[in-house]
């Protein structure tokens, strides 16, 4: 699977699923997407996993897997991760919790709704995914501004779910019912 997007800049994004030998990579690009806002559940020192744990993660993302991962690249550099998560239940397995990050020089291009279109496109052709769901820091404006474009609502809060240097901050819960 394999989609390219035009951005606003004129580059081109692809946009493939994972792939073992990326391992190093990702882990990379997460300190770098980390350590540059305040806004996802990690800062700078990234995800504990060594490569190999990583590149055994990315492995378990087949190709016709109902929760997948999907990369974002720009002449090969990853720019943007996004991955949709579930639980295989009968009773759970229409509902995915997504998460998206764009690496910041590549903000406010587009980068971040082409993976939202991957996203629901992928939901919708599962037959199976009917609601899609997310967190957000409650002052995340360009997130809360892309998520609303694509029709998403906020239906909760978690108070004080974030503890950055002390201080707390809301989340808000966002849901897209398709
Ligand atoms: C949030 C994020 C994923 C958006 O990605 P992106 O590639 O910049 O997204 P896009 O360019 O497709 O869309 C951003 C939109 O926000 C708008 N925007 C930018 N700053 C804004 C602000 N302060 N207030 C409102 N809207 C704003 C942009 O104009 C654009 O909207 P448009 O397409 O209608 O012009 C990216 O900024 C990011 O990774 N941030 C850090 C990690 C993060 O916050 N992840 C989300 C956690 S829930």
């Amino acid at each position: 699977m394999m989609r390219n997007f035009i951005l606003k800049n004129g580059k081109i994004l692809e946009v493939t699923g994972p792939k073992g030998s990326d391992a190093e990579d990702v882990l990379t690009y997460l300190k770098i997407v980390g350590g540059e806002s305040d806004n996802i559940t990690f800062g700078n020192e990234g995800v504990p996993f060594t490569i190999e744990e990583e590149k055994a993660f990315l492995e378990r993302f087949s190709e016709n897997t109902l929760y997948p991962m999907f990369v974002g690249r720009i002449n090969g550099e990853i720019v943007s991760l996004a991955n949709m998560s579930g639980i295989d239940r009968p009773r759970l397995r229409h509902n995915s919790e997504i998460g998206l990050t764009v690496i910041k020089k590549y903000w406010n291009q587009g980068v971040g709704k082409a993976m939202m279109q991957m996203m629901i496109e992928h939901a919708k052709s599962s037959k199976v995914i009917e609601n899609i769901y997310l967190k957000v820091r409650n002052n995340n404006e360009s997130a809360i501004h892309l998520y609303e474009s694509f029709g998403f609502k906020t239906v909760g809060k978690y108070p004080r779910q974030m503890k950055i240097r002390n201080e707390y901050y809301d989340t808000l819960l966002m849901a897209l019912l398709l």
